[in-house]
């Protein structure tokens, strides 16, 4: 069978019609509003489906508690029924939520649940249900991350929220704004057209020196970051992650450092929320933008922006709708939201997934996958021919894990591995100064099996 036979024999339906029966009937608004992923308010939604309307409802699985004493990372036992919560096809071994995200069925049932009350009971479920659900749902997204309430903006993806707090910026002709030549391209992007626009001088350092990549030492990234600040440097941004090489930058240090210049800082969170532990209080930056659809596994289309409350006034909406109630909402990150209808149904989702995160807990994820991606990296470093970017210091690496094998471009790896059963999907990364590779996102959907099948199927590529 070629290649693309292969790829046509993919049946294009969720094959597993268990799991799927559970996600999307009428009758199921009432179990959302039950189940893991319900929703304050919720209830009174419920009362307008009439018993008649609501089918037998078959068991979702639960989400698995935890054993006694918290679940070990490398209890696969436990990780394995966390594992059987997602939707991928039987043959796919996902390991690309660095990119885009899946959700659990929880957070699939919950967004399906909402996008059926929009189109069944489309009078009320704004003021019962989804309203009143988002104001917990911020809530409840405020504690994840260690902010205030106040200090959060949901938006529609990482990007999204770096163009709300960078656009919006108070900043004036002359003044200069860094980055790093590791920093994402749409990011790079918004900073020229903005400097262009507005007389602003872009500046970048470049952290591509190999040293960098293996760090052991953070003092030298710092460096090099305030290399670049001069006099008039007011906004300075960074990956918390570098999206490439799996690098975790040291975060808190450059912004106290940029804060104490007087400089403004907004991090590009595109990976970290629902990856590690994350207090903004701590980190010490300004601004934060993440995605609600990567390692949150909420729907595509969610994000959030974290504001911080005493940098709120340099910061303005670029669209500004408010509410009926003209003083509502301006102060404070979520004037930055007001700018018309949105899709709540997504951003529900949301809610489910934060649920999710918490029954597992936070720091048991984050442990998970920090096994995981040691697992992966110590098992391909073993295999001649193959280079593993990334440290193996927790302080400096998480579950993105880049590699390269000889004489393959990144191509060619990613179309070998999906190409054949099972079918592994990682991506292709590249950076300035020849860094290209390839990267496996590890996630809770991830068993050591499969990070097992992922290191045997890159040692048969250096092999050949
Ligand atoms: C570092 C970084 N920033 C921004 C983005 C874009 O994220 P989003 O799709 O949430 O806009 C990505 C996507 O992979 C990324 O890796």
């Amino acid at each position: 069978m070629s290649d693309t036979d292969i790829l046509h024999a993919f049946n294009p339906q969720i094959q597993d019609p268990d799991k799927i029966q559970h996600l999307s009937r009428r009758g199921f608004i009432g179990s959302m509003m039950a189940g893991a992923a319900g929703v304050a308010g919720a209830s009174t939604l419920l009362s307008s489906v009439s018993e008649a309307e609501a089918a037998p409802e078959p068991d979702l699985p639960d989400i698995p508690d935890m054993p006694p004493g918290g679940a070990a990372a490398d209890d696969e036992a436990y990780w394995e029924k966390v594992a059987a919560q997602f939707l991928v096809r039987d043959g796919v071994i996902f390991m690309n939520s660095g990119t885009r995200g899946i959700s659990p069925m929880s957070v699939h049932k919950a967004q399906t649940e909402a996008v059926e009350a929009v189109n069944s009971d489309p009078a009320m479920c704004w003021s019962t249900y989804f309203f009143p659900g988002m104001d917990k749902i911020r809530q409840d997204m405020a504690d994840f991350v260690g902010a205030d309430v106040d200090e959060i903006a949901f938006t529609n993806s990482t990007t999204d929220g770096m163009g709300l707090g960078f656009m919006g910026l108070d900043l004036k002709a002359g003044d200069e704004i860094l980055t790093t030549n590791y920093d994402y391209g749409w990011v790079k992007n918004m900073m020229a057209f903005r400097a262009k626009r507005d007389g602003l001088e872009f500046k970048m350092v470049d952290i591509s020196d190999p040293s960098f990549r293996v760090l052991e030492d953070p003092q030298k990234v710092i460096d090099v970051v305030e290399s670049g600040i001069t006099p008039k440097t007011r906004f300075l941004t960074i990956c918390h992650i570098n999206y490439t090489d799996g690098f975790v930058m040291p975060v808190k240090e450059i912004c106290e450092m940029a804060r104490a210049k007087g400089i403004i800082t907004l991090i590009d969170g595109a990976q970290p929320p629902g990856m590690m532990k994350l207090d903004m209080q701590d980190l010490a930056c300004d601004m934060y933008a993440g995605p609600g659809h990567k390692y949150m596994m909420a729907a595509q289309h969610t994000g959030f922006l974290f504001l911080r409350n005493d940098a709120a006034d340099r910061v303005q909406p670029l669209v500004y709708t408010g509410s009926s109630d003209p003083d509502w909402a301006i102060e404070g990150a979520r004037k930055l939201e007001q700018r018309g209808s949105t899709s709540y149904s997504d951003r529900i989702s949301i809610g489910a997934a934060l649920d999710f995160h918490n029954k597992l807990t936070r720091e048991a994820v984050e442990a998970r996958l920090r096994y995981l991606a040691l697992q992966l990296r110590q098992g391909l470093r073993e295999i001649d021919g193959v280079t593993v970017y990334g440290s193996d210091n927790p302080d400096l690496s998480m579950a993105l894990v880049s590699f390269s094998v000889k004489d393959l471009n990144p191509s060619d790896i990613v179309g070998r591995l999906w190409y054949r059963r099972p079918s592994i999907y990682i991506r292709t990364v590249g950076a300035a100064g020849d860094f290209s590779g390839v990267r496996a996102t590890l996630h809770v959907m991830n068993t050591a099996a499969q990070v097992e099948t992922l290191i045997n199927r890159v040692r048969g590529l250096a092999s050949n």
